[in-house]
């Protein structure tokens, strides 16, 4: 763990304390608020609908949540908490949160900055009445932690909650619809219920293909799918997650990077085939690279993750950074890239053997030619006599690092969180230092897609 997440995991379990001991004491004293304040006197909006996320879907649900406020004739202020400070929530009476947890029970990365400057301290906002959804996993060790942290914090500062928390394991319809009704109920909106979920639709598996028949490692796929005739193929941009349906586990989507562009004409993935601990397959990756059958349905849909789009970076030189599947979603940015010309662009890719695991060389070596990709540091843990990783890769271009973030570069990190995020956050704080980690996050310069 980073010394940035230590922290903030230590804040997270402190206010975990705060919240058991707030819930003893009991909550039956706070009025409970069943309509909101108008505009106000300064003309402020009457509703703040906040949101932390890492991987898009707090903020797709507060995106829905404030449309549905606005549609009902509630004026709402969307922002990412990240975007918050306290004299903001000092002069906020009503506020929505939604917000996921990341890591081990850590908030998203775009929380840090709130967590760091402003959840820190206990303050006054006994006027705030406020609601948080709470998204999470069960299958994690701490449920919903930043929901259930970020709602000690609110407590410890006298704020006074709208109504319990409501905690979402996955997408859980029934837990939604009730976040729906409390919503409609506190704000006096009669029907918060065209709020919808986009459905999944077919899409047909069109082509499959291992990438490392022989390799070490578990096997790598390329997966191509089209939509079903008739439909049209939707939009999406580089850093855009699928979310699928196996149909032996309807109730748990899975996700995968997307690493193609609409201008593909298809939605490619890279799936790695699952081994669980107790050595029987990944059900998901296991349907997907040997149960469907080319030509066979697969029920999708596409979600928004504006976290690792490049927005704002898209014509900053780009340093990406993965290993495994992670090449799925820079494989999309690159793509990205060389379809606007930006030729500033640093590879940083981990895999075991370059005989076997070199996925999309041919493809690498031509935007190496091509001059798209100024460097390619192609990382095989076991070609040399010691084990390498990108992490070591980036210490020893140390020096580069810096002349790149120096001119403005932004730093994206796409594959396996524990592996190798954690790693190459350690490394890239060592070489750059904790306040420009600092500095890259509050500007947005640092994107991860882990998990
Ligand atoms: C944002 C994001 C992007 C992703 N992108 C990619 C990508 O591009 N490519 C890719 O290959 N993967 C990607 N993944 C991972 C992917 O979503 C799946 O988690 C992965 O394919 C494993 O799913 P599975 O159904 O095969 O395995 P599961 O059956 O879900 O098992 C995986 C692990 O979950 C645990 N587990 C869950 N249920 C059980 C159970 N009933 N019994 C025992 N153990 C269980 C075990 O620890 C097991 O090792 C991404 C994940 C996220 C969150
Ligand atoms: C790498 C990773 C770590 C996670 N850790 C936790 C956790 O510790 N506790 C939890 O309740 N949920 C955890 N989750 C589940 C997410 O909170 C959940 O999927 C949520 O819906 C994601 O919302 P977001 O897309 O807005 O980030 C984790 C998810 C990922 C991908």
């Amino acid at each position: 763990m980073t010394p940035e997440r230590g922290v903030a995991a230590a804040i997270v379990v402190v206010l975990y304390v705060l919240l058991c001991a707030a819930t003893l004491r009991g909550r039956s004293k706070r009025a409970r608020a069943s309509v909101i304040e108008s505009a106000t006197e300064n003309g402020a909006p009457a509703m703040l609908v906040a949101y932390a996320s890492q991987t898009g879907y707090a903020e797709h649900l507060a995106r829905q949540t404030a449309h549905a406020l606005e549609r009902a004739g509630v004026t709402t202020r969307l922002a990412a908490l990240s975007d918050l400070d306290a004299r903001e929530l000092r002069d906020t009476h009503t506020a929505l949160f939604v917000v996921s947890t990341y890591g081990e029970g850590d908030p998203p990365d775009s929380a840090l900055r709130f967590v760091r400057r402003t959840m820190h301290d206990a303050m006054d906002l006994a006027h705030l009445r406020y609601g948080i959804l709470a998204l999470g996993d069960r299958t994690y060790a701490n449920f919903c932690g930043f929901g259930r942290a970020l709602d000690a914090w609110l407590n410890a500062c006298s704020a006074q909650p709208l109504f319990e928390r409501v905690e979402v394991d996955g997408d859980d319809e029934h837990a939604l619809n009730r976040w729906r009704a409390l919503v409609a109920q506190t704000t006096q909106v009669a029907d918060l219920s065209d709020w919808q979920q986009q459905p999944f639709k077919p899409w047909r598996l069109v082509a499959r293909q291992c990438l490392n028949p022989d390799g070490a490692g578990r096997p790598c796929w390329h997966l191509e799918l089209e939509p079903s005739p008739g439909e049209g193929l939707p939009t999406w941009q580089a850093g855009d997650l699928v979310q699928l349906i196996v149909p032996v586990d309807r109730q748990r989507p899975r996700e995968y990077s997307i690493s193609s562009l609409p201008a593909d004409g298809r939605i490619h993935l890279l799936v790695r085939h699952e081994l669980r601990a107790d050595g029987t397959p990944g059900l998901a990756s296991d349907w997907l690279v040997q149960g469907v059958a080319l030509g066979d349905s697969v029920e999708l849909r596409v979600r928004t993750n504006s976290n690792f789009h490049l927005g704002t970076n898209a014509t900053r030189p780009l340093i990406l950074i993965g290993n495994g599947t992670g090449l799925a979603g820079l494989r999309a940015l690159l793509k990205a890239r060389v379809s606007s010309g930006e030729r500033r662009n640093w590879l940083i890719y981990g895999e075991r053997n370059a005989a076997h695991d070199f996925y999309y060389r041919e493809e690498i070596e031509t935007w190496i030619a091509q001059g798209m990709l100024e460097h390619a540091d192609l990382v095989f843990s076991r070609d040399g006599v010691q084990t390498r990783y990108v992490q070591d890769r980036l210490r020893e271009a140390a020096a580069k690092v810096h002349e790149w973030l120096h001119a403005g570069a932004a730093v994206y990190v796409c594959g396996s969180l524990k592996g190798m995020a954690a790693g190459v956050d350690a490394a890239l704080t060592e070489i750059v230092g904790a306040e420009m980690m600092e500095r890259l996050r509050d500007e947005g310069r640092y994107r991860r897609d882990v998990y």
